[in-house]
């Protein structure tokens, strides 16, 4: 989704600013843009051709005030008139906005400005300029009139900058005399940054910077040390999607091995009277969550995963003898992040799971339990879930007092390059169905969404056992319904599943360890304890969307319509 970068420093910013945004391109984007200070007028450049366009277009600008911004489009269509950076009506002030603001139709009403987009983050920058006093009084008596989200930087004419934020994440990092500004510690340069907290404001003036609270009150702020997160190959393969496949088996090790001595573990502080857990997390991580609320319960607890957009406006009974897990590769989600605050809000005790170290969701919660997947850039998420799926598994046998495995991912992984010809036939079907039953039907919905989410093609998984209840009558010589299936006890009752859909012209391709399912088309996978084969299973159901994802000559790694972190609800 959106991203934010802005450099103010005594050398050219113009190159660092796009090179940011290039960092942030990962994040899903469709029009970006930059403002500058030249000759002291304010200057744009914007396009909906992506940051290497950009890059064109300002390689031979020099300025050392520069904003910059990925947009992905909410209010208003992709158009360079769109795309950030704002200009306002008095063409004094230069913006660029992440976020929502919700009222802004009604504050558009009241001003008086003429307007060049569509988008509510322009008339904020004009409700900024309508007020009167310096720039940081204008931007915090502006804020307090906006409802919604917001994390900005106003550039004026005259080279001061403010920045403020309100749920949407903002950082600055001070280099020498070079100051950097992002949405994304990804896109900062130097080893410590500071952060804002809501309603907080920074002013940089003549090079110098300070804090403010709402109430205009400077403020001291400390910095941190930015964690890394290190990949662990060099992009070896064609893209990042395939990169992170590949690089499943070595993050699960990693995994393993910060986990080994448990010290990780025992730094969590769980309710007194543990009774329950409840995670909550959106797309693959709630698949995730659903597999690790399975594990929770092999072990005696009880457990539940749900949807973290549905849980803010659910009936959810809090309970202070639950512990809350918030299951986030980004841990920037904003559906996940409101329902964390909503549970923090009533003193409950929270988790953090969470593949980026200073993450706003680790910092909503109590406690922080990372995953160790390394930086993932693929819109797809792979390596990510297979870690959050073996992070649940390994966090429930320390629950219930039992050994963590040692060498168990150390074995060979399934990495299956499917035939082109096998591909193929999957992708001439008009139907493509993904069924399961108990972890496999949590590995189907997986499978699904990752074949939807880059092919574009109308998939669905569903219970084996509710193909009966009404699915079947889709099912004809135009479907293809691949089965998951590696639970010993559900054998049987696949089998005559799959003989339904034989019989009603439908083809079948059966993934699993087992051998028997000689008559129809098998995908084998190495045979693991079972409670450890829904992460062996997803690898090969990842290849085949990415496969397929190619075949299509689509690009994996920048899918339609999709963004790595969604930072709206
Ligand atoms: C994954 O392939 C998806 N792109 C998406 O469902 C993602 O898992 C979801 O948006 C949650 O993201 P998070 O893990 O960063 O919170």
């Amino acid at each position: 989704m959106c991203g934010i970068c802005g450099y103010i420093g005594k050398n050219n910013g113009v190159g660092k600013v796009v090179e940011g945004l290039k960092i942030l391109e990962y994040r899903g984007y469709d029009s970006c843009g930059i403002a500058y200070i030249e000759n002291n007028k304010l200057k744009l450049v914007k396009t909906i051709e992506g940051v290497d366009e950009l890059y064109n277009l300002t390689c031979d600008k020099s300025s050392n005030f520069v904003i910059g911004h990925t947009r992905w489009a909410t209010h208003g269509g992709v158009s360079e008139k769109n795309a950030h950076p704002h200009i306002s009506s008095s063409k004094k002030l230069a913006m660029v906005h992440n976020g929502i603001i919700e009222n802004y139709r009604e504050l558009k009403d009241k001003l008086d400005a003429n307007y060049y987009s569509e988008t509510d983050s322009e008339v904020f920058l004009n409700l900024i300029d309508s007020k009167s006093g310096d720039l940081l009084t204008k931007v915090i008596d502006a804020s307090k009139e906006v409802k919604g989200t917001f994390a900005i930087i106003i550039l004026s004419e005259d080279g001061e900058i403010v920045l403020g934020k309100r749920e949407s994440p903002l950082y600055l990092s001070n280099v020498g005399d070079e100051l950097y500004i992002a949405s994304d510690i990804l896109a900062l340069s130097g080893e410590n940054f500071y952060t804002l907290k809501d309603d907080e404001f920074a002013r940089i003036k003549n090079f110098e910077i300070s804090f403010y609270n709402k109430n205009k009150e400077k403020i001291h702020k400390k910095q941190e040390k930015i964690k890394k997160n290190e990949a662990f190959l060099e992009n070896f393969y064609k893209t990042h999607m395939e990169n992170e496949i590949f690089e499943t088996k070595n993050v699960l090790l990693k995994t393993l091995k910060e986990y080994e001595n448990e010290a990780i573990f025992s730094k969590i502080k769980l309710p007194k009277n543990l009774k329950s857990i409840s995670l909550i997390a959106c797309g693959t991580a709630y698949h995730a969550s659903l597999m690790g609320a399975e594990y929770f319960k092999e072990v005696g607890i009880d457990a539940r995963a749900y949807l973290a957009s549905e849980f803010r406006y659910g009936r959810e009974l809090l309970n202070k003898n639950t512990l809350y897990i918030f299951v986030s590769q980004s841990g920037e989600t904003a559906d996940t992040i409101a329902a964390a605050k909503l549970v923090k809000s009533h003193k409950l005790n929270t988790l953090a799971l969470t593949n980026t170290p200073n993450s706003l969701l680790n910092r909503i919660c109590k406690n922080v339990l990372p995953t160790f997947a390394g930086r993932e850039i693929a819109v797809a998420s792979t390596k990510a879930y297979s870690c959050q799926v073996w992070s649940l598994y390994l966090f429930s046998l320390y629950l219930a007092g039992k050994k963590l495995p040692s060498e168990r991912a150390n074995s060979n992984f399934p990495f299956i390059n499917f035939d082109e010809k096998f591909i193929k036939e999957i992708a001439s079907y008009k139907k493509v169905f993904f069924i399961g039953r108990d972890l496999d039907y949590i590995t189907a919905m997986e499978a699904s969404l990752k074949l939807k989410e880059i092919t574009y093609i109308n998939c669905f998984a569903i219970a084996s056992g509710e193909l009966k209840h009404g699915t079947l009558a889709l099912i004809d010589k135009d479907a293809v319904v691949i089965a998951i299936c590696t639970q010993e006890k559900i054998k049987t009752k696949l089998l005559s599943n799959l003989e339904e859909i034989k019989a009603r012209g439908g083809k079948v391709i059966v993934v699993s360890q087992f051998d028997d399912f000689k008559d129809f088309s098998c995908v084998k996978l190495s045979k693991f304890d079972e409670l450890f084969m829904p992460i062996v299973s997803v690898i090969p159901m990842q290849f085949l969307a990415l496969k397929i994802c190619e075949l299509f000559g689509y690009n994996p790694d920048k899918p339609r319509n999709l963004a790595k972190s969604v930072t709206v609800e």
